[in-house]
Order: structure tokens, then sequence, then C-alpha cells
């Protein structure tokens, strides 16, 4: 059982892909298993950081894999611009990087139908990341996507299967909006240029990933957005169009679930959003600016303030019951170092009544208050701890609760963006 998948706990930003590096060391192989370039995930290697959309964080390890699996929707465009981004850095990437034939794609009229689609929303947009992920899923849900195999086909098949698809888009989004246009062709140019530099890395993923499997090689499913951003199990509507769970992970990337071992569940200390939608322990104040300035919480894709919070184990709770987490991975505790109290929600108030789960959709969150334990903070940093035994008793206490009312033990602990401040609980 060699495959370990890592999973975000919250509302996505938990610094998965940190973890992901760390835990990548000795891997084959890292997948990502759903979404597309909405995600952000930032590294930071030896001072550099490396900001990832579509490429997996294996990357930062040079005898390792990067899989694009069969459930994301891949924007070829944004795709070259991320490799040539990080073969600047000197990352050799092209060789070791493979996209799955069945991973839809998407197209510039994803993006623009992305927008539209928002703008129809009048006062409760979602606050999508405007990457055209949404639309994309649901061509491929209607039946109607392209897959990525079409990069392999002759130069006129390619040519002639997108221009249909163009056509079909440009009808359809003048139908909801007389005032959007856009020229096929023009739109047209861009997709098909890729198809010389994409063409090379795309194959079966799945069956790439059923032979490493079959050889004991150790391979990582990484994870983008959260579980409360599921397209099922989240705050819906307020959610990615894609599933951010363990049966996502095999959904998405042909694996199957006697393969997997372990379960990273990757938590903030503390909680953020972006994009709209219920979060019952938001903080409005001061205290969430200072999370948020503390933090650096501004969103690695479309560079949006988060909106920032206590640690909310009713939420954290449900993310680990519905995909299985075996061990939570806490980041940035070195965030509430200096704090005089902190607050964990474990529970909720609907109505008068008490609530130990989430409720289902966003309507029923949104009327639920949080109810806290206080918890006294700790005066010391913890940047430089390397170890639980280095933290202050305060930081170890405030695991141990988390941990207490998350109903998942802590075994990873980050301190800082370094690789070098994560370690083993
Ligand atoms: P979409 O995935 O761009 O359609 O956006 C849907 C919702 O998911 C919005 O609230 C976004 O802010 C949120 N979202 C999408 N990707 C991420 C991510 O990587 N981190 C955090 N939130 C995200």
């Amino acid at each position: 059982m060699p495959c370990h998948v890592v999973l975000g706990g919250q509302w996505g930003d938990e610094g998965k892909g940190k973890i992901v590096d760390y835990l990548a060391a000795g891997a084959h192989a890292v997948v990502r298993f759903q979404g597309g370039a909405n995600a952000g995930h930032t590294l930071v290697l030896g001072g550099r950081r490396l900001a990832l959309h579509l490429v997996p964080s294996g990357i930062g390890h040079p005898g390792c894999l990067g899989v694009l699996g069969n459930g994301m929707v891949i924007d070829p465009v944004a795709l070259l611009e991320e490799i040539a981004s990080l073969e600047k850095l000197g990352l050799e990437v092209r060789g070791r990087l493979r996209v799955s034939s069945a991973a839809h794609v998407v197209l510039p009229c994803h993006v623009l139908q992305d927008r539209v689609e928002e703008r129809r929303r009048g006062g409760s947009p979602v606050g999508t990341t405007g990457r055209g992920v949404g639309p994309a899923y649901a061509d491929k849900a209607a039946r109607q996507g392209v897959q990525m195999g079409i990069f392999l086909r002759p130069e006129g098949e390619a040519r002639a299967r997108l221009r249909e698809t163009l056509e079909r888009k440009r009808e359809l989004l003048q139908a909801l909006d007389p005032g959007v246009d856009f020229d096929v062709d023009a739109m047209l140019g861009p997709v098909l240029a890729c198809r010389e530099q994409v063409a090379p890395l795309v194959c079966d993923t799945t069956a790439l990933l059923q032979d490493l499997l079959d050889e004991g090689r150790r391979i990582l499913l990484e994870g983008a957005q959260g579980a409360m951003l599921d397209l099922d199990h989240g705050t819906y509507p307020y959610v990615t169009s894609s599933s951010c769970t363990s049966a996502g992970a095999l959904v998405g990337s042909g694996v199957p679930p006697q393969e997997v071992a372990a379960v990273t569940g990757v938590v903030k200390a503390y909680a953020t959003r972006v994009g709209n939608g219920p979060f019952p322990t938001e903080l409005a104040g001061e205290e969430g600016d200072r999370l948020r300035q503390i933090g650096q919480e501004y969103g690695a894709t479309t560079g949006r303030a988060r909106r920032c919070g206590w640690f909310d184990a009713v939420a954290v709770r449900h993310a680990a019951r519905v995909s299985g987490f075996t061990e939570l991975a806490v980041t940035k505790l070195d965030v509430l170092d200096g704090f005089e109290s902190l607050r964990v929600a474990v529970g909720y108030e609907q109505d008068g009544k008490k609530l130990r789960r989430m409720p289902v959709g966003a309507e029923d969150l949104e009327r639920c208050r949080p109810e806290y334990v206080e918890f006294a903070g700790w005066r010391t940093s913890t940047q430089g701890c390397r170890s639980l035994l280095d933290l202050p008793g305060g930081a170890r206490r405030y695991l141990d609760l988390l941990q207490e009312h998350a109903g998942i033990p802590v075994r990873i602990v980050s301190v800082g963006p370094d690789r070098d401040s994560t370690f083993r609980a």
C-alpha cells in the first residue's frame, strides 16, 4: 500500500504544497487529481519562492515524477507558462511531467464563461478564482468537454474539434448575455499553438500509476482546495466544482482504495477562506486583520485578501470523517505566537439547538454560531523549533487541544515557510 493522500481539511490554502514537498522526499510520483489552475501552492526552496498552480508540489525533488491526473481540468496555455517559469528558475520540469489524456481542457471561453456567470449571480457571486474551472467541469459532466488527448490527434482534427467547441460556446454565451462575444479563430490560435509542446507530456496516467504501484513505488496524491470547498461535502453552492476528498483522489487518479496507506489532512492552526460563503469562526475586526498581516493571508492565485478566523474543529472533524484522515499536519503555528488568547470552535449553536456536526449546505451553516473554548496563548517564538519538545508549553497544549477536538492525531507541525521548518510530532 504505497499510496499516501494529502488533502486540505479546511477551506483551501492550508499549506498543502509545503507538506506535500516535505512528504515527497523519496516518493516516485506526486499526483494532482482534481482542480486546475485555481490552486495556488507555494513552496519556499532554498530561499526561492515557487508558486505552483498546475504542476504538482513534488517538483522540488529532482527524481520525482509530477502527474496531472484524469480528474483535473487543465489550461494548456497556463501549463506551458508555469513550466517555463519553473524552468527559468533552473528546475527540470518537462522531462518528468505527465498529463492524463483523460483530463479536461480549460479553454479561454471557459474563463470568459466563469466571469459571465459570476456577473449573473448578482449580489451573491461564489467569488471564484476566475480560472474557468467550474465551466470546464460543467462541460465535462454534460459530456461536451474536450480531453487533453486532443493534443495527440492530427492538427486538422484537433483544430476542427476545438473550433466546433468554441463556436457552440459562443452561441451559448451570447444567449446568456448578448454583450459577450469573441473571435473564435483568435481564441483558437493560442490553444492550438500549445499542441507541439503539450503532446509529449500527454499519456494514459492511470496505466502509468498502476504500473508504478505494481512495482511497489511510493506515490503521493496531492489535493487542491479543501474539504469545505468540496462539491458534495462543502458549503454548497460556495464551493469549487471538484471532489477534494479521499474519494476524489481515487476517482481523479485511477488508484484503487486498497492502495491507500495514509491520509494526511492539512490544516492551518487557525482558519482562512477566500471567496464568499459561510465561515462561522470569521473574525471581522482587529484580530482578523492581525492574523492576515502576520500570516500574510493573500491568495497565491488571485492576490485577494483572505478572510481569517479561529480554528473550527467542527469543520475539521467533518473533513476527517468524510476523507478518513489518519493524521493531521498543522501549519502556520508560528502565526499564533504572541496572541494573548486563542479560541477553538468545538460546536455550533443553531436556532437555540446545539450541534456537534456541520449542517449540510451554506444556508444552514450561515445560521450557526460557534461555541468556543478559550485558550491562553504563548509568548515565545516557535519559529526556530524543530521538534515537539522545542515548542513552548502553550503551543504544545494548543496542538493537544486541536487533536482532541478534531479527533485525529497531530503528526506533522510546520512553524515557517521553509522546507526545514516542518517536523514530525
Ligand atoms: P473556483 O474553484 O475558481 O470555481 O472557485 C470556487 C471557490 O473556491 C471560491 O470561493 C474560490 O475562492 C475557492 N477556491 C478555489 N481554489 C482555491 C484555492 O486553491 N484555495 C482557496 N480557495 C480556493
